[in-house]
């Protein structure tokens, strides 16, 4: 970090990020590619600015950090507020910056491991408000994280409508957008904006992350400037992104809470932080996966867990809620069998619960089916495997022992019924009463059957979030999701080694917030690999691999009754933490032993398919192939997953190009299921491609789609 009268440059391993102070005034004058400390950097910006209270022109084009109704400018506002005297206006001026300690925010996870941080300091003489923004970077990624904070250092009371996290204001106009965005079972497609003058808004008000927009977003830069920017938040509950071209052909970008409901009491003599975003430049779009992996790898997921991760059988797909004690066993002799480390036991073993509209919240074994859940987990062991088991400990169904006892734990509005999503209502996790509850569920769980692994679901948001007359002032989401947060470290604390996943309605809640506790999400309930391979793309883009849990499920897809083969579906596991999700007690011979030899392929890779640096040759939004290739830190070994997605008739061209490997390099190449081995010079692999037209399955029998069609390359340098 460079601090002079004039400038400050923070900078990461390749990136750099240079403000320029103009008295009160401060700049973001550049971020991009690193360069050097120099004595100043006057050429990289033009304008002689300055702020005075009668002239406006300044703030209406200078690229600022924050903004506000009442300095002149009209553009998005990342903060506004009611002040004690019922107005809106606010005016902060820069009063410094100086290196800090990285901020622990108040109820909510951050990032852990920085280097250094930054602290900017500006302050609104007229209602003595002090705003603190936080810029933190690490010695390994190129990404930021900034948060902001807000003091109010007055007598009186004010109000915060709304505090984004993070605003980064930048030249030019003309950005491309890429939003990861859907809905259940189809989430984190990739969608692209093309913005001239105007604005770009997404989030969502539901109370969660959300399946519709996922809060990862990803901009290209002008072809003049060149580049990519990216942002993210630590984040699991309502939030808004806003990318503003203006007129002025500069853009602004803030990244937060959503603001619909945001009406925070902010007492005098108290400090409002918001959630902490991630910021990210990247010369090339394979840089900003790269990074963000990198970011949360190293900086979000709890350390204990950055090891293997258990081989998953779950009984979901294949048996939904109609399994007894014999069928969990069949399953765990045949997980056994081929080698699988881990049995999960999903929906259904408690209370009544044979369909959805029963007995959540009531967390009693069902023995009648399980024939007793705490022997059943240990004839499960006795096999060789651990035990998982699955809860979605914030919900209640309206048909249930606990919603007849205690109605009030329920979130409503008390003027109505509440109202249902896949007929289970939310638990008021703000109450602490409900709080309690919770955990000591959660606890008889542990007590019951010692489980090895937790999937931890969520399968409806919030549509009743109600503000009581007690707890004006402060948003509901906020309070929910510092409440979840609180039950998650709590839970963790009480028992550190345990693996949790946590899932809502699969990916509805796949976000940086989740994983600061919960080392993997399952990523969708979309099985078929048609589908999925966008899915675990979009996905892919903002967060790693070891994040993403993905399962071989049945052959014919229940959601699109499309079939595939098993050899796509397992090229797609292998992108992710691999499991099984289709009925064992059913397959072949044959099929187990090649599920058999599945496993163990990816066992024998596993580190390098968690941890490894993950690359994108093709894509699957570009509609005819997707090659993704993940590759060792030192770039001798390395497993590529190319998917034609498109066969196109009567065509010579089937080569696919790999990248990510070193030129100068020679790899052995091994195609999954053939004997034969190339010796290729990486060069060739990175420039001409291989030729793989004669590998794919000729299988014109109309059984399988052909519309995926996978080969499974290893590659280790000779
Ligand atoms: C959600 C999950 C599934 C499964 C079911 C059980 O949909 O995503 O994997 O656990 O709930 O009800």
């Amino acid at each position: 970090m460079q601090i002079t009268e004039q400038f400050i440059k923070l900078d990461t391993p390749s990136t750099s990020l240079v403000f320029r102070r103009y008295s009160e005034l401060l700049e973001i004058v550049y971020y991009g590619a690193k360069i050097g400390d120099a004595a100043d950097y006057d050429i990289l910006s033009s304008h002689k600015r300055k702020y005075a209270h009668s002239c406006a022109d300044d703030v209406i084009t200078a690229n600022m950090t924050f903004s506000c109704y009442g300095m002149g400018c009209d553009r998005v506002f990342s903060l506004s507020l009611k002040n004690h005297d019922g107005g809106y206006a606010n005016k902060f001026l820069f009063r410094g910056a100086r290196a800090a300690e990285k901020p622990i925010i108040p109820g909510l996870p951050s990032s852990y491991g920085a280097r250094e941080t930054l602290m900017l300091v500006y302050y609104d003489e007229d209602y003595d408000l002090e705003l603190r923004q936080y810029y933190s970077v690490f010695e390994d990624t190129d990404a930021i994280a900034v948060s902001s904070a807000i003091e109010n250092r007055s007598a009186h009371d004010a109000v915060l409508r709304s505090f984004a996290s993070c605003q980064l204001d930048t030249d030019g106009c003309g950005y491309t957008v890429f939003s990861y965005t859907g809905a259940w079972a189809r989430e984190r497609y990739p969608s692209v904006t093309q913005l001239s003058v105007g604005t770009f808004e997404q989030g969502t008000s539901r109370g969660s992350s959300s399946h519709a927009v996922n809060p990862f977003l990803m901009l290209r830069r002008p072809a003049r400037m060149g580049g990519y920017l990216a942002f993210n938040l630590v984040y699991s509950g309502d939030h808004r992104e806003r990318v503003e071209c203006t007129p002025m052909h500069t853009t602004r970008i803030t990244v937060g809470m959503d603001d619909a409901f945001l009406e925070h009491l902010l007492p005098s003599g108290s400090v409002f932080h918001s959630p902490e975003a991630v910021m990210l430049f990247g010369e090339h779009r394979a840089d900003i996966s790269l990074q963000m992996h990198r970011f949360v790898n190293g900086h979000i997921v709890p350390p204990c867990f950055l090891r293997e991760r258990p081989v998953a059988v779950n009984l979901w797909e294949a048996c939904g809620y109609r399994f007894d004690r014999g069928k969990v066993l069949e399953f765990a002799d045949r997980a056994a069998e081929i080698g699988a480390e881990l049995l999960v036991v999903d929906d259904g073993w408690f209370g009544r619960r044979d369909d959805e509209k029963t007995s959540l919240g009531d967390w009693t074994d069902n023995v009648e089916k399980t024939g007793g859940l705490k022997s059943l987990a240990e004839e499960v062991r006795s096999r060789g495997l651990k035990f998982g088991i699955w809860i979605e400990p914030e919900m209640v169904s309206p048909e249930s022992e606990l919603m007849r006892r205690f109605p009030q734990y329920v979130l409503r509005n008390p003027r109505r019924e509440p109202i249902l999503l896949r007929d289970q209502c939310v638990l008021d996790l703000t109450q602490r009463e409900v709080w309690d509850y919770v955990l000591r569920c959660l606890r008889d769980l542990m007590e019951l059957c010692s489980p090895d692994y937790i999937k931890w679901d969520y399968n409806r948001f919030i549509t009743d979030a109600y503000h009581a007359p007690t707890s004006a002032g402060e948003e509901f989401s906020l309070r929910y999701i510092k409440a979840l947060y609180a039950l998650l470290a709590r839970f963790r604390e009480e028992y550190p080694g345990l693996l949790i996943e946590s899932c809502a309605a699969g990916g509805g809640r796949y976000d940086l917030g989740m994983l600061c506790f919960t080392p993997q999400i399952w990523t969708s309930d979309m099985t078929d690999p048609v589908e999925r391979i966008h899915i675990q793309e979009g996905t892919l883009a903002g967060y790693p691999q070891s994040t993403l849990s993905a399962h071989i499920a049945s052959e014919v897809c229940q959601k699109t009754g499309r079939r595939t083969r098993l050899r796509d579906r397992f090229a797609l596991a292998l992108e992710g933490v691999f499991g099984i999700e289709y009925d064992l007690t059913q397959c072949s011979r044959e099929e187990l032993a090649d599920l058999k030899q599945a496993v163990a392929f990816y066992k024998e890779h596993r580190d390098l398919l968690l941890y490894g640096d993950m690359f994108f040759a093709e894509r699957a939004e570009d509609g005819e192939a997707a090659v993704h290739i993940i590759v060792s830190r030192d770039k001798t070994r390395a497993v590529a997953l190319v998917f034609r997605l498109r066969q196109i008739f009567n065509c010579e061209q089937d080569k696919y190009r790999l990248c990510g490997l070193r030129e100068d390099a020679v790899y052995r190449v091994g195609i999954y299921g053939s004997d034969r081995t190339w010796d290729v010079q990486g060069k060739l692999l990175l420039s001409h491609g291989l030729d793989l037209g004669a590998y794919f399955p000729k299988d014109r029998s109309g059984v399988f789609s052909n519309e995926i069609n996978s080969l499974v390359l290893f590659l280790r340098q000779v």
